[in-house]
């Protein structure tokens, strides 16, 4: 065989091992980038993070209906809001607020029941009694066990209701 003819061997050989190297290079990356999805990691950083809602941190309907029974409990108590709910059936109001809790945390929407500015008409609330609220459900939380960056979230999507709420 000739020089010229073994460069030309050589050459052959150095392509085809090229190419065996980055198909399997590739089918690699595709590979742990799959299983990383699957297993939630990121696999590259294009790929879509799923983001967890608040209904999913709390752990779903069952864990939010049981804080909202603790949270009227500690509500009923509390000399600066108590007087509002004197001819309230508490019963009807842990499902409703229950389920409007469900929905505003990202759960699924099952509440049937009036709007804000209509559910809290002619109550004349006012910004102290709502914080007192708020400060309440967080409380309720905390003693949960509910992780403080999740109670801040829950306060961020209870403050628009604010407007709503407050001098109807
Ligand atoms: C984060 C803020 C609040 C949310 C998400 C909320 C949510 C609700 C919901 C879902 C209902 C039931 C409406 C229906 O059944 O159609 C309700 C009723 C009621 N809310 Fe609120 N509320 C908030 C703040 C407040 C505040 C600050 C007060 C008073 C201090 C208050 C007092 C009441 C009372 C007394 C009722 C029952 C009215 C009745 O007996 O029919 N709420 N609220």
């Amino acid at each position: 065989m000739s020089f010229a003819e073994k460069i030309q061997q050589n050459k052959g050989l150095s392509l085809a091992l090229g190419g065996l190297l980055a198909t399997g290079g590739l089918a690699y990356y595709f590979y742990n980038n799959f299983k990383g999805r699957k297993e939630g990691k990121r696999g590259c950083p294009y790929s879509a993070q799923k983001i967890q809602s608040v209904y999913d941190k709390l752990g779903g309907k069952e864990n939010i209906a049981a804080a909202v029974s603790k949270f009227y409990d500690k509500v009923l108590k509390d000399d600066r809001v108590k007087h509002f709910f004197k001819n309230t059936d508490m019963k009807h109001q842990v499902k409703q607020q229950t389920n409007f809790l469900c929905f505003a945390f990202g759960g699924p929407n099952n509440y049937v029941g009036k709007n804000m500015k209509d559910g809290h008409k002619g109550m004349n609330i006012d910004d102290s009694q709502f914080n007192a609220i708020v400060e309440l459900l967080a409380q309720t939380l905390t003693e949960m066990g509910v992780p403080q960056d999740a109670i801040g979230e829950i306060a961020n999507i209870c403050e628009p209701l604010r407007k709503d709420v407050c001098f109807q």
